[in-house]
Parts: structure tokens; sequence; C-alpha cells
């Protein structure tokens, strides 16, 4: 997600725009607790909880972080214990595994013969006796079973801008629920961690501030933001420290891609694009991916592959090879230091294709100063496709330039090849894994909404005005992959695909179709995007940016009522079009408004709420999948991440399974709570 912290229109708009040991664990007989604690053994403390991750039908990964308290540089050895029980009466399994001075004495462990869909509980113990937290996990159903997966999907926990009292309420939702109705794990879509630090905008306050950087460097702006592995390292260190998010982690396997923010702010490949710090980044690339290693456990088969370590310099770009990959070999050893895209199984009622949207992905198709010589007020989307498009625009013949607003303007993608986001062998991976899954759903983790959001500002009469992306750091700045895509799932008769997604900051449920901008769209796929567990919400920072006095945008964000206060009306300018937006701004008449809906201003969206915090948890069945999209109290008015936030809504959505080659279809919202406005 782009960089909410500098006001400008652009970011406005583009903001929605061990060696880890790894130990395979095979079956040993009933052993007794005791037997774990071995004499004389040492003394460590388990600081940062532990985590689960990436179920399969006989095995799961087990993570935790032990410090040794004799500060020895030594490895520290453990045990850790699987059991059926919460007592450990009965171990099943049980294997000496060791944290480690190199991998910041993070463990991992593979474990493996388990039996399938069974709730299991594990703990890791030091030889002197010390016990981490109570850990919870499950394994996978077999592959013939059509037991029903309830998935969580979580995005976006800025630490400083927010509690997790979501994190909170579905723990304790979840302890609540009767045994039909539990989670059984959490699919998190990116920014676990934020790389700057204060992440706040002029004039918002932070609820509570991360430690100052081991090393770090500062932005013109003043912000701090993460450069060395000790820094990447101390991010998550802090972030574990909340004991919501401990405990989430400790409830449920999580199955973890990234987002941007795990490396820094709208980066692409190994680079960054910072006001001020942009440019070449292949050394922080390589220890974010270590750190993110390191902390986020995650079963990294082929294609993924564990962390190797890489010795790069930061180097500028060559030329960019087909699907835009920079040819140089810091940015490609860097990128190649760590794979994490990848798929897992539930039965034959899902399949989870996990893929990594920053990695290989082209720069976005504009940056300031090409927005500013076009003189729009934001990206045109007829010259975005023309950009995205390079060299194949227009049939191969592109505009050599555009009309700007004081003459012509280069097209500075004329001889450049067609963006990818994917990158040529993930995309090449991803297609052959939808194409492969047998499972009634193919759920996409996807991590950047690919739902086609705009301001349909041509609508307005006599003002000659293009319509515009609201961003384009998600698939809106990458429409021609997307199609491609999109366009292969049809075509192909893949049926059942969900894109989750996370990153805008807004929760939204829309249709997906082969290409939004043609007469005749075909549709093809559903998408869920959750909102942020705790990060500022695009609602508020839409607020923000607009406040200089006769900003043209602002009657789009709020309205103001007789009496002063504001009414959100962001949700409606999405979904109903900037004319009934302006209507309800200028006139207050609801009538007048639904007058001047545009039906065609964003129509495959069925749901939006620009100014949530909360989460989604899909209910997946044979027969049929629900989301149940839920919006808590906003993080930065929450006290304590201890406490469960009240939910304010929920909103559920129901689709059921279509025919290859059929249409997907998604019902509208049905509310428990206050809905957002305009649904109210
Ligand atoms: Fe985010």
């Amino acid at each position: 997600m782009s960089d909410v912290t500098t006001p400008s229109r652009r970011n406005f708009l583009n903001q929605f725009g061990f060696a880890a040991v790894a130990s395979s664990l095979s079956f040993v007989p009933t052993v007794s607790p005791a037997s774990a604690q071995v004499a004389g053994g040492r003394r460590g403390r388990f600081t940062h909880g532990v985590a689960s991750a990436d179920p399969s039908a006989d095995g799961v990964i087990l993570w935790t972080r032990a410090e040794p308290l004799d500060r020895s540089a030594l490895p520290l050895p453990l045990t850790v214990q699987v059991s059926l029980s919460d007592d450990f009466e009965t171990v099943v399994l049980e294997q000496r595994v060791s944290a480690a001075l190199d991998d910041d004495y993070t463990v991992r462990v593979r474990v493996s013969g388990l039996e399938a869909e069974r709730w299991y509980y594990y703990r890791f113990l030091t030889g002197a006796g010390d016990i981490s937290r109570l850990g919870r996990t499950c394994t996978a159903p077999s592959a013939d079973s059509a037991s029903p997966l309830r998935l969580a999907l979580a995005s976006c926990q800025n630490y400083e801008q927010g509690f997790y009292g979501a994190w909170a309420r579905m723990v304790a939702d979840d302890d609540a629920a009767d045994d039909d109705s539990k989670i059984h794990a959490v699919l998190h879509l990116g920014d676990f961690i934020y790389e700057t630090t204060p992440d706040l905008p002029s004039g918002a306050r932070a609820v509570r501030r991360i430690d100052p950087f081991p090393d770090g460097a500062t932005l013109p702006s003043g912000r701090g933001f993460a450069v060395t592995l000790a820094d990447y390292r101390h991010l998550y260190k802090s972030y574990l420290q909340d004991e919501a998010l401990q405990a989430a982690r400790a409830r449920w396997p999580f199955i973890c891609t990234w987002d941007d923010h795990e490396f820094t702010n709208d980066s692409w490949q190994s680079y960054a694009t910072y006001s001020g710090g942009e440019g070449p980044a292949q050394k922080r690339k390589v220890v974010a991916n270590q750190a993110w290693f390191e902390y986020i456990p995650a079963r990294l088969d082929d294609p993924a592959h564990d962390f190797r370590a890489a010795e790069v310099e930061d180097t500028d770009g060559g030329a960019p090879l087909d699907g835009y990959l920079i040819n140089d070999s810091n940015n490609l050893l860097a990128l190649a230091s760590l794979t994490i895209y990848r798929s897992l199984e539930w039965g034959k009622t899902a399949s989870i294709v996990v893929t990594d949207t920053r990695s290989y992905r082209a720069p976005q198709p504009m940056d300031d100063a090409l927005e500013a010589n076009l003189g729009a007020p934001a990206p045109p989307l007829e010259i975005l496709r023309a950009l995205d498009a390079g060299r194949e625009a227009s049939g191969g013949n592109p505009p050599a330039n555009f009309a700007g607003a004081e003459g012509d303007v280069r097209n500075p993608r004329a001889d450049h090849p067609a963006a990818s986001l994917l990158g040529v062998a993930q995309k090449q991976w991803f297609k052959q894994t939808l194409q492969e899954s047998t499972a009634v759903w193919k759920l996409w983790a996807n991590s950047i909404p690919a739902m086609p959001l705009r301001l349909d500002l041509s609508s307005i009469p006599f003002q000659g005005l293009p319509d515009v992306a609201v961003g384009i750091d998600a698939w809106n700045g990458y429409p021609g992959e997307l199609r491609e895509l999109m366009s292969f799932v049809k075509t192909e008769g893949i049926s059942g695909v969900v894109s989750c997604a996370g990153d805008y900051h807004m929760h939204g449920a829309a249709i997906l179709t082969t290409d939004p901008d043609s007469d005749d769209p075909q549709d093809a796929a559903i998408e869920f995007a959750t909102c942020g567990i705790s990060s500022f919400t695009m609602f508020s920072g839409a607020e923000r940016f607009t406040r200089e006095p006769g900003d043209p945008f602002r009657p789009l964000v709020v309205a103001e009522a007789e009496d002063g206060s504001i009414i959100e009306n962001f949700n409606q300018t999405l979904l109903r079009g900037v004319r009934s937006s302006l209507a309800t701004s200028y006139t207050g008449s609801d009538t007048l408004a639904g007058w001047l809906d545009n039906d065609v201003a964003n129509p495959y969206l069925r749901y939006l709420d620009t100014n949530a915090n909360g989460y989604v948890v899909l209910t997946v069945r044979e027969d049929g999948l629900t989301g149940e999209i839920v919006t808590v109290t906003r993080a930065d008015t929450q006290s304590d991440s201890a406490m469960p936030a009240q939910v304010q809504r929920r909103a559920v959505l129901t689709a059921v399974p279509w025919q290859p080659g059929g249409t997907p279809e998604l019902t509208e919202p049905v509310f428990e709570g206050k809905p957002p406005f305009p649904f109210a």
C-alpha cells in the first residue's frame, strides 16, 4: 500500500490506490513429558510466543523463539512436544531442536506423521524445564475429504497506528463458537510489519511506539526506516510482543504471504520507492527476506524454498526482460534469496494458492513526474493501459506521446516490454496450479485487490475529465496481466476462483471479470478484500489528505451535515459514482443523489466499507462459500490489545460453486449491526 504519510493527491488516490532448525519428525511412541527435561539443561526464555503454519494432511510447521538466559553463544537445546490434549498426558511426537544465535534464536520444526483433520497441542521446553506458552494447531483433511474450511483473512497490522483488538475479538468469538463454527486457519495477506517508524501522517497520533531501530536510516520527512537485518528483526520482535497477536498465532496455523511493508513501501522487485530514498535496495531485500523467513514460519517446498544467504550490492537496474524482470545480477540474486509462492490443499474442498505480488513485478506504470506532466488529477485509465502494455500497446503501435497539460509528454514505455505483476515464472506456475487443482474452490492468497476501483470523473457533465484509477499499486496498475489471468480462468473453464486480498485498508467484495473495460466482460472469479487489523483506514487517509481549503476531492470523501459534522460518503463515491456523491455533498438530497447514481461507476462491487478495521471469515464448503465481513471499532480508538474490539457490523455474502465456463455470482450483503453508508 502506498505511503500514507505524505499528503498529496496522488497519495490520496494511490493509497486506495532459523536457519531454522527444520527437522522432520517421525512418529515416536508415547513418552512422558518428564523425559523432555534433560538433567543439567540450560535455561531459556520464550520471548515471542509460539506459532504454527501451513497445515498439510499429515503435518504442520511449528515455531518459537527462545533466548538462553546464560547469554551463551552456543545453541540452546530445546524439545518440542505434540499432544492430542492440552495437558500433554499423551505426547504423540517429541523432537530435540535448538535455538541458535545465527537465527536470532528462532526455531521452526517441520512436523510430519500426524493424522489428517485433527487438532493438536504443542509446546517447547528447555532442558531445565522452562516451558513455552501452549500452542494449538490442526492438520488439513485427507485428499478425499469434503470437510469444510473456516479461514480467517487478515492483513495490515501497523503497530503504531492501532491496537490489536480485532485479533482479540477473533480469538474471543472463536472461543465461544461451537465446534462446527471454529476457525481452522488464518490467511495473512501481508503487511505483518511496517518498515517505517513513526509511520504517521502529520497530525496523527501513535497509539503506541516502536523502540528506535538498532541501525535504521532516516528519510527527508524525518521518518526512520529499517535497513539492516537487526532492524527488520527488531520489527518482528516488537510486533510479536503484542499479546493479542501472540494469542492468535498460538491458536491457529497461519498461512502467510507478504505485501510491500515486509520490505519497503510500494516495493517492486528489489527496489524502493520512497520520495528521497528511492532506488536500488538489494541489500535491504535480502535482509528483509531473512527476517521474514526467521519469524514467519511457512512450508517452503518446491517451487518455494528456504532462505539462501546472498552477497549483493545495491546497483541500478539493467534493461527489463520479458515480464519486466530487471536484468541485473544483484537484483536477481536478491530475489532468489527466498521464494514464497506455494500452494496448499484442504481435501476436495479448497486449494490455497499463495502468490508473491511484490518480488517480480514491474514498477508502477506512472510516477509523480509523469502524472504532473500529464496534468491529470489522478492516473487516467486510458493512459495507464497504454503504459502497462508497453511496446504491445495499440496492437504493437504504442503512442509515442500523450497529450499533456503543456504539450506532448513522451511515452516512457513505448519500447519496453509489457508489464507483469507476478513475473513470467510465477505466472506460469500460478496458471498451472489453478488448472491442475481438482478442489471445488481455488482460494488465491493475492495480497493486493484485483477489483477495478475507479473514479468515474467522466460522468461529470461538461468537464472533459477522464476516468481515473483509485490506486495503481495493486492490480489496478497492471490491467493487462489481470486481463490475461481472468481470461485464462474463463477460457480454461476453471471455476471456483476466489481472490483473497488485503492491502487497501478497506473491506470489499466484488466480481472479477475478464476485462472491466470491454463492452462484453465475462465474469470469471470472486474477490473478498479484507481491511487492516489495525492500520489507518482508507477513509481516514482520504479524509486527512483532502483537508486543504478548496480541495476539489473533498466532497467525494465527506459531506458536511447542517450541524457541521461530517458524513462519510467515500463509499458512495465508489459504489454509486461521483455525481451521486457530489449531489449528497452539495445538496444533502438523497433523492437527487439517487437520480444521479451511475450504475457503471464500479459495477462489479458488491460491498465496500472504506472506514473499517477488522477481518473476514470465509466458510468454504463443497456446496457453497460464505464470506463474513467483520468490522470492529477502529483500532486507533481502542485503548489496548487485550480487550476484544466491539463488532460494529457483520456483512455476509454467499456464493455457490459454478460450472466450468459458468458465471460466478455473489449475493448482496446481509447485515448484522449498522450497515455502512450508503447501505444504511
Ligand atoms: Fe497495509
